[in-house]
């Protein structure tokens, strides 16, 4: 009778303990993936010779060199120099297809684009490695909607509808310029126009419009240009592929930890 009391206490003792070797385990290894993998973007940022900006010097070597210099120090009755224009410049202009231009022109046309989002990235890495200038924010997609569109119309009203109308419908600017319709605009080419202000357009800094600003002004954009077609997104696929790779691996180590337990109460 006592035996079988101190063996049984003996297993569950075992068991107990083995089940907390195993947390351990479980929770070691999760800070070790945290720590092995690296925060790409800051790590880009902050390297000048990178991989990333290696490649976009090449890509920039091949396609934008022609008008913006070899050391991005622009070239007369060509292109102006990039220096220090930033990231979201570089975003806005080769997302929108603005970049590489064909043709010389009061301004340039949006036209589909040409380069690949891995080119695209790499170019942003060694255009920001050159003297710095305005980054993208870490958000992207759906997630730069701010919660107040109704505050966002207000802003709007004040610092973008001379230019574009309330609407966000576009209108003429002199000299045969113009600014252009809001309604194929994404979320991250609208904070890019904002942070970078393409041609006549102003460039509002994060003091002018602060971060929760210009996504309450994105809010309204789209909800004045989406109607009700939103065909709705996936929101972790805007989180970007590590965190997919955590949330896959928490799940999965759930999943082994509830079969561990599972076995561990059979015997
Ligand atoms: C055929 C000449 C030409 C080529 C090629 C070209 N650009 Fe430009 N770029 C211009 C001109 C002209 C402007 C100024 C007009 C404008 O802003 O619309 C400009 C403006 C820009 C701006 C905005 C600068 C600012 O002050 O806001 C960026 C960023 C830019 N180019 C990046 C690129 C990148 C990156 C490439 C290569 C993928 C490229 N350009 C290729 C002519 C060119
Ligand atoms: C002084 C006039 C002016 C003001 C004010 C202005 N914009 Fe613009 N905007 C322009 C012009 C001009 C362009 C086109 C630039 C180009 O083609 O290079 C433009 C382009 C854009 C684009 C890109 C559209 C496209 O077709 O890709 C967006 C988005 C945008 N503006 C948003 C805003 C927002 C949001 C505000 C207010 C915070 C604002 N703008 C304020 C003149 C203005």
């Amino acid at each position: 009778m006592i035996m079988k009391r101190l063996r049984s206490r003996s297993k569950l003792h075992r068991r107990v303990a083995g089940l907390l070797a195993l947390a351990v385990a479980l929770i070691g290894a999760g800070a070790l993936y945290s720590l092995v993998l690296p925060a790409p973007q800051t790590a880009q940022a902050n390297q000048p010779d990178s991989v990333a900006v290696q490649q976009g010097r090449q890509i920039y070597n091949t396609t934008c060199i022609s008008c913006h210099g070899k050391n991005l120090e622009g070239v007369d009755g060509r292109g102006p120099s990039l220096v220090g224009i930033g990231e979201a410049a570089v975003y806005f202009q080769t997302e929108t297809g603005r970049m590489p231009a064909v043709q010389q022109g009061a301004q340039m046309d949006e036209k589909p684009r040409v380069l690949t989002p891995d080119e695209i990235e790499k170019l942003m890495a060694f255009i920001q490695s050159q003297g710095g200038g305005p980054t993208m924010p870490e958000e992207r997609g759906e997630e730069l909607r701010g919660t107040d569109p109704a505050r966002g119309g207000e802003l709007f009203r004040l610092n973008c509808a001379s230019c574009h109308n309330f609407t966000g419908r576009g209108g003429a600017l002199s000299s045969g310029k113009f600014a252009p319709e809001l309604d194929g605009s994404t979320e991250d080419e609208i904070y890019a126009a904002m942070l970078s202000g393409p041609e006549s357009m102003p460039r509002f800094s994060e003091r002018q419009l602060t971060p929760e600003e210009k996504k309450d002004i994105i809010a309204y954009v789209k909800s004045v240009t989406d109607g009700n077609n939103n065909p709705g997104g996936n929101p972790i696929g805007g989180l970007g592929p590590q965190s997919e790779g955590l949330i896959a691996f928490i799940v999965g180590m759930a999943a082994l930890l509830g079969i561990t337990l599972w076995i561990g109460a059979k015997h």
